[in-house]
């Protein structure tokens, strides 16, 4: 196979720090490639007032597959403010990078698996009958639809009249009639067929690939009717193509609260946006956080790779840098996933589970620190240390 070029777009803060780390991992576990910097972030909003440049976009079309670090966004005053003297008045406006970058490339399957490192002090754990503890292995990968439901920005604060006046002839609309407009915001929970039949077999495909016996479509239709009920028409009709893998459905509600009776029931996990973000980061919550955190976003062409943490500007300036690379190693894992790199990927996560099971290595999220310079004469491990130790272990 030809060999890969790999876009890298490190971005701001931590980006820059964990990005790197995740390269030496790839390396050092023999992946083959070339990497290409890609410019992303709030400097590039600062002096070019586009935090996305056109070049990036280029280069992605070119490559196909990125590997993204985290942005720094502010509010659109403090956007305002920063933006150099020479471009200000002419028209610019902040846009997340990561958001565009979704929309333009159409990366409409979000991946985030939630996979427990037994040993790990952040694990969820329960108290047994006897008195005792346990933990039990968490192993959900939730399949979030990227750019629709919710998320998809139509919203309005006082609609315009033609839009006031659609919604009045829905016969639900009566309770809302004598709201003052000025007084009424309104978003769109839009649900496509084509783009839910696409999330839903991406994670049945997904589960037949690495073995999941059952795929939870997580949603509402009981009370959304129309657009939960339309995701879970199409995922009943994928299911059919997929006769070894059970479908389960839970509403939103109950899965949060199953999740935490018994996280070690679900596999494969599907859902509109705003479930998706919020069961994933639950899940996460019980696997260590953001420190362990990644996610893929899935265009039919292009592909990019991240992990769900921002970029953490309190900790930018630390050196040496203290901060968790896993999320970012774990990322780049299901780069190589992607890539049917399966093995270089499932030695990485071994590499990580063994350092994770002995204990010895641990960022200061890990014991529960308080970040800052100190961590490290507290005991904690630092980024590089981190990394190499998961390096000593390939
Ligand atoms: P954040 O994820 O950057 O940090 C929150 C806290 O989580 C940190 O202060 C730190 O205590 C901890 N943390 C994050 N990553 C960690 C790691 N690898 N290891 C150990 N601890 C870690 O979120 P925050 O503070 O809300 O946002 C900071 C900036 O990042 C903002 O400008 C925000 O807009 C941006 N952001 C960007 C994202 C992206 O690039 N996809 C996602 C989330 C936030
Ligand atoms: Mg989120």
């Amino acid at each position: 196979m030809a060999r890969r070029t790999i876009v890298t777009m490190p971005g701001d803060g931590i980006g820059k720090v964990v990005l790197p780390e995740a390269i030496r991992v790839l390396q050092a576990v023999g992946f083959d490639a070339d990497y290409v910097h890609g410019d992303i972030g709030w400097d590039f909003w600062i002096h070019e007032g586009n935090a996305l440049p056109q070049r990036t976009i280029d280069l992605l079309t070119q490559h196909k597959i990125g590997l993204f670090g985290a942005i720094t966004s502010k509010s659109k005053d403090k956007a305002d403010a920063e933006l150099s003297p020479a471009l200000r008045g002419k028209g610019y406006s902040y846009f997340s990078p990561i958001v565009t970058m979704r929309q333009h490339f159409n990366l409409d399957v979000c991946v985030r698996p939630c996979l427990s490192f037994p040993g790990n002090p952040l694990n969820f754990i329960r108290r047994k009958p006897d008195g005792g503890f346990e933990e039990p292995k968490v192993n959900a990968v939730v399949f979030r639809q990227n750019t629709e439901g919710l998320y998809a920005g139509v919203e309005w604060t006082n609609p315009p009249e033609h839009v006031r006046k659609a919604f009045e002839s829905h016969k639900k609309w009566g309770a809302f009639k004598s709201v003052p407009p000025e007084e009424l915001a309104v978003s769109l929970r839009i649900i496509t067929r084509s783009a839910s039949r696409r999330i839903c077999h991406a994670a049945f495909e997904y589960a037949r690939r690495f073995g999941y016996k059952s795929v939870t479509i997580c949603e509402k239709p009981n009370v959304l009717r129309e657009t939960s009920g339309m995701f879970t028409e199409e995922a009943k009709r994928v299911a059919r193509d997929f006769p070894g893998i059970a479908l389960w459905e839970t509403n939103i509600d109950a899965q949060m609260m199953w999740l935490t009776k018994n996280p070690e029931d679900y596999g494969v996990i599907v859902c509109s946006n705003m479930f998706g973000d919020i069961v994933s980061d639950a899940f996460a919550g019980l696997v260590g956080g953001l420190g362990f955190a990644c996610s893929a976003n899935l265009g039919e062409e292009v592909a990019v790779f991240e992990p769900t943490h921002g970029s953490a500007p309190k900790y930018e300036k630390l050196s040496p840098s203290i901060v968790n690379p896993i999320a970012m190693i774990l990322s780049a894992c299901l780069m190589l996933d992607h890539l049917g790199e399966t093995a270089r990927s499932e030695r990485i996560k071994r590499a990580i589970a063994a350092v994770v099971a002995e204990g010895r290595v641990r960022t200061y999220d890990m014991l529960r620190l308080a970040g800052g310079p100190d961590v490290l004469r507290q005991g904690a491990a630092s980024t590089t240390q981190m990394t190499d130790a998961i390096i000593a272990k390939l």
